[in-house]
């Protein structure tokens, strides 16, 4: 399993000024303080709550939804960070999925809820079969395949839920909103490729804010 050690940031980062998020963002942060113990309640906890930032199409700003032909994950998604907590232990972030593209079959290492703002998407869920043991070495099995809908939410609660892939099905570009309870896009997580029965690390980075390693290898080169 890889670990990335990240260093926290100054202060809370916020991409977006929203006061649906701001507002959001406060009644994550005590739920998930309040039931630190148990993920399964923090998720059912707020479920309502991300439910109701769901219906609401005003906060988002255009600059979000947009597809980013330059992303790491290829495929022209887009994947943009709107709040990050001081000590990374929370982030919320878009990810725009042109039509027909599909995302890389990845990990998030961290609980989460991700929600679909707009289009439709097909998430395949994994499980990993074999121990972990052999290094570059990986046994998938698919759990379930489901439509999702604008309102819809899945749940992320590893290592429940938390491999999968994801493709847009609809004509525009999808874009669901994720939660999750680490700085997903800084972190190395696992890549995998059923085709070779192998994963591989790799970092998703944002499409709107380095992380610390981006930033130390652009001042390397100046
Ligand atoms: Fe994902």
């Amino acid at each position: 399993m890889t670990h990335t050690i990240l260093e926290p940031l100054p202060e809370d980062q916020w991409f977006i000024d929203s006061p649906e998020l701001r507002s959001f963002v406060t009644t994550v942060r005590e739920i998930s303080a309040s039931t630190s113990e148990n993920r399964t309640q923090t998720l059912a906890r707020l479920e309502p709550y991300f439910q109701e930032l769901l219906v609401q199409q005003k906060w988002l700003g255009e600059k979000f939804v947009q597809v980013n032909p330059e992303s790491k994950m290829g495929g022209g998604i887009g994947q943009w960070l709107l709040y990050r907590a001081k000590d990374r232990s929370l982030t919320v972030f878009s990810l725009v999925i042109p039509p027909d593209s599909t995302t890389p079959i990845h990990d998030h290492l961290a609980w989460g809820l991700i929600g679909l703002y707009k289009g439709n998407q097909q998430e395949t869920v994994y499980r990993r079969v074999d121990s972990g043991d052999s290094e570059g070495h990986a046994e998938l099995e698919v759990v379930e395949v489901r439509s999702l809908q604008p309102g819809d939410i899945y749940r992320l609660l590893p290592p429940d839920g938390d491999i999968h892939a994801v493709k847009t099905i609809s004509q525009t570009a999808s874009v669901s909103i994720h939660i999750l309870g680490n700085d997903t896009g800084c972190i190395l997580r696992h890549q995998f490729i059923p085709e070779s029965h192998s994963v591989k690390s790799f970092r998703s980075g944002y499409s709107n804010a380095p992380c610390k390693e981006e930033e130390e290898k652009e001042h390397a080169q100046v």
